[in-house]
């Protein structure tokens, strides 16, 4: 396909790189022009705005947060206003519930196709091609992308015909992982502080009773201690985090453990943990045991 790619980041990098390899016909946009140059040298085409990233079939955005997502999109010269009529814009960040529906809405009277496809998988499941990609929006959209979302996972899950539908499917994903890790922190603190081996026992819960993705990486990396470089930041966790409460809050839903994590995330910021990946608070309950196993 003829597609535009907004957003060369951590995940973004990988994924272009992915649909230039499949074949696509691929033009890449990112704010500060250094990260396009690796994509332009594996064949993708130069953008030197969000407009001319916006000529395709489609654009997909893979972007930090709101902000970027609606700067980019709704601006003057954004997605919204440059996108001919008919053609699909791809949202593939985490974003809120609210600005999904603002997008859809956009795009609609733009006469516009909008599917939001978020992804659950780290930088190194993007460069494999093994994300798992939640998609929502009009059924014939979403198959039209099909052979893009083929080039970038290693598995696509329809959830609905509402776009905003997938952005709340991944939020409350990130909340579970996010839940995840401030448990497993709080188990291996415990253990680790009686001198039982921490990796023996993450191998030990996941060769039984948790044999799951989420507990074999988040426990490795609590267990290691080792929470720099980030794969997926501190700020943006902690951004999830937020969106979902948010949601929770629009829908009437309490999620206290939700609560307990935004102050986790905000306690790692306050203390200046801007730049590490967001498994560190899996470190904390350590920190509070006197027995801190932060490295960097
Ligand atoms: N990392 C993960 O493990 C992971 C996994 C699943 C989903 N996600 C989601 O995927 C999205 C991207 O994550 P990432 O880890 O790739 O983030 P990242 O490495 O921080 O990259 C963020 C991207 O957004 C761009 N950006 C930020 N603010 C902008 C603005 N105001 N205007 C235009 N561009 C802006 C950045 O451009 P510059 O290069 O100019 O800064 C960069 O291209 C996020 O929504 C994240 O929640 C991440």
């Amino acid at each position: 396909m003829k597609t535009g790619f907004i957003g060369l980041g951590r995940m973004g990098s990988a994924m272009a790189a992915n649909l230039v390899k499949a074949g696509h016909d691929v033009t890449v946009f990112n704010r500060s022009p250094e990260k396009r140059r690796a994509l332009l040298e594996l064949g993708a085409h130069e953008a030197a705005q969000v407009a001319d990233a916006c000529r395709g079939d489609a654009v997909i955005t893979m972007l930090a947060d709101d902000t970027a997502v609606a700067q980019v999109a709704l601006a003057d010269d954004g997605i919204v206003g440059k996108l001919r009529r008919g053609a699909l814009h791809v949202s593939m960040s985490t974003i809120s519930v609210a600005l999904s529906k603002k997008l859809a809405q956009a795009h609609a009277e733009a006469g516009q196709r909008f599917v939001a496809a978020p992804v659950f998988g780290r930088p190194d499941a993007a460069a494999a091609a093994k994300l798992f990609i939640v998609t929502a929006g009009d059924p014939t959209a979403v198959e039209v992308c099909k052979p893009l979302f083929d080039a970038l996972g290693q598995k696509t899950v329809p959830i609905g015909a509402e776009p905003a539908a997938a952005n709340l499917v991944k939020l409350s994903g990130n909340f579970l992982l996010a839940a995840a890790i401030e448990a497993l922190g709080e188990a291996i603190a415990l253990v680790g502080k009686a001198g039982i081996d921490r990796h023996a026992y993450v191998d030990l819960l996941t060769s039984t009773i948790f044999p799951v993705p989420a507990y074999k990486t988040y426990g490795g990396l609590i267990a290691d201690g080792k929470f720099q470089p980030a794969a997926f930041t501190v700020p943006l966790g902690y951004k999830d985090i937020g969106l979902a409460l948010a949601a929770a809050e629009t829908l009437r839903v309490p999620m206290p453990l939700g609560s307990l994590l935004h102050d986790r995330f905000l306690r790692l910021l306050a203390q200046g943990g801007e730049r590490l990946d967001w498994s560190a608070v899996g470190g904390l309950a350590a920190q509070d045991a006197g027995v801190s196993t932060f490295t960097s």
